[in-house]
């Protein structure tokens, strides 16, 4: 089972399919296809969706791009799917699954996402920050669409690990967080510890995010991971958690939208300004709103075993109980 692509349609684009899946792009629009049915979708949204799914390797559980299709991560493997978390795609029994070779699937993706994305359009950036995604084809953005995700493997600022950002870098601080100090700690470590002491300022690496809704690894100690990141607008996707998630709301003010994993019966809405902290639990999905740029600690433990954990009972779905 292979990928295929089209020549260009009237509008420059071209046709991508895999598996049952047919994908194709208009002036304003995506088109998917799969054997029991069709579905479209703003191309806008579209793209900021395929954008994260790639940058992140399908992510933990489920990303939903919207009530309809998504994908479900199975380290390795991944199923992507219609209507198959939608009650009432499941009861007409037009619901539809199919699993993928990780790699095949994030392929299929990255060539949709070079050979859609237009000149001047940025998929992770603030509807205000950058151009428009519609109308014929025009031009590439793949130095945008091709970022790597900042993932540690101690700590942002280590000797060797990911650097800090500065203006020189290509890094200038954003419009929404120019108050943001740029003070760096000073680091006193005793001789032949250099390497092994070490602190930067985390506000001031964020002011300096160039995305949205791109959670980062900025420190792993084994399988905790500290996740932040910058959001404006909204989470493209809605995040069907396969685990439970930590979240630190470090400025300004995010609204989200929860709702049971598998049928999206709602179940709450939460709002989170700065200081407040929440725990996701492992069975709910949820779809965040930020109203200006603001700055989240999302705290993961990425133990690839903790979907099996929760199955057996080992792990809960809610980390406290009150
Ligand atoms: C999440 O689903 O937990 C999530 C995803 C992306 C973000 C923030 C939170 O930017
Ligand atoms: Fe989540």
């Amino acid at each position: 089972m292979t990928m295929t692509e089209t020549a260009p349609n009237a509008s420059g684009y071209r046709d991508f399919s895999v598996g049952g899946f047919t994908f194709s792009r208009d002036e304003y629009f995506v088109t998917i296809t799969w054997p029991t049915g069709s579905h479209q979708m703003d191309i806008v949204q579209w793209l900021r969706c395929v954008q994260r799914d790639v940058a992140w390797g399908f992510f933990y559980g489920i990303v939903n791009f919207d009530e309809v299709i998504g994908t479900m991560n199975h380290y390795g493997n991944v199923d992507m799917f219609a209507g198959r978390f939608n009650e009432a795609y499941r009861r007409a029994e037009v619901d539809y699954n199919e699993n993928f070779d990780h790699d095949e699937l994030l392929g299929c993706f990255t060539a949709m996402l070079s050979d859609w994305t237009n000149e001047g359009y940025d998929p992770f950036a603030a509807p205000m920050e950058t151009g428009s995604a519609y109308g014929p084809s025009r031009g590439d953005n793949d130095e945008a669409v091709t970022r790597k995700r900042v993932v540690a493997q101690r700590m942002v600022s280590m000797p060797g690990d990911e650097p800090i950002r500065s203006d020189e870098s290509g890094f200038p601080i954003n419009r929404g967080f120019a108050d943001v100090s740029q003070d760096e700690p000073v680091i006193s470590a005793e001789p032949g510890y250099e390497d092994q002491v070490n602190s930067f300022n985390l506000f001031a690496y964020l002011s300096r995010s160039d995305v949205t809704w791109n959670p980062s690894v900025v420190s792993a100690c084994k399988e905790s991971l500290y996740c932040p990141t910058t959001e404006e607008f909204i989470l493209p996707v809605i995040h069907g958690n396969d685990r439970v998630e930590w979240f630190v709301q470090l400025s300004d003010e995010i609204q989200w939208d929860v709702e049971d994993r598998d049928t999206g019966a709602k179940r709450a809405r939460v709002i989170m300004k700065a200081g407040d902290v929440s725990a996701m639990p492992a069975d709910i999905r949820h779809q965040g709103y930020a109203p200006k740029r603001s700055m989240l600690l999302v705290w993961e433990n990425g133990s690839p075993r903790i979907p099996e954990m929760i199955a057996n009972g080992e792990a809960p779905v809610h980390p406290v109980a009150f």
